[in-house]
């Protein structure tokens, strides 16, 4: 396995919709256990595959991590195919670092996607999992989180970035 660079906002990469996995070999599994050790490393909650410069629809999530017992999730291909209600909570980003602000989601998000051997499934996530599943999958199409910050909230966002953006 090998830690792979995160992608900074900025990073055009980032702005780019992901394309849909056609095969799942040892490449793609390689990619993901990098993702996979990259997220741990940065004791992050969910990585993208284009947060480490890889145009495909899969990410990596564990949203148990920190209460010290990790399972690692991964979806590729995956899309929501239902949703419920609405929260409005704090978010963060590994290509955002140091930042952090609320934006609103749905509540409880029903995901279809494959895992890492190929098989479908689905599954029915709420809270904090609802939250990052929408915010990896609008990874993949190129959207931040940041983008729904109100005009205000963004402009004071763009002049902290300015300040803090990691060189
Ligand atoms: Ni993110």
């Amino acid at each position: 396995m090998a830690k792979r660079k995160i992608r900074i906002l900025g990073d055009p990469v980032l702005r780019e919709k992901a394309l849909p996995v056609k095969e799942i070999d040892g490449q793609l599994q390689q990619l993901i256990d990098d993702m996979a050790e990259t997220m741990y490393e940065a004791k992050g909650l969910g990585l993208a595959a284009n947060q480490v410069g890889e145009k495909l629809r899969l990410f990596v999530l564990d949203l148990k991590q920190r209460e010290g017992s990790p399972e690692l999730l991964v979806f590729i291909n995956p899309e929501i195919v239902a949703t419920e209600g609405e929260i409005y909570e704090e978010e963060g980003c590994l290509s955002i670092p140091g930042y952090s602000a609320k934006v609103k989601r749905r509540a409880k998000v029903l995901v279809r996607a494959l895992d890492r051997e190929g098989k479908p499934f689905e599954m029915e996530l709420e809270g904090l999992g609802a939250r990052a599943v929408q915010h990896e999958l609008d990874h993949l199409e190129g959207i931040l989180y940041v983008d729904y910050l109100s005009p205000l909230k963004k402009s004071l966002f763009k002049r902290w970035w300015k300040k803090h953006k990691p060189r």
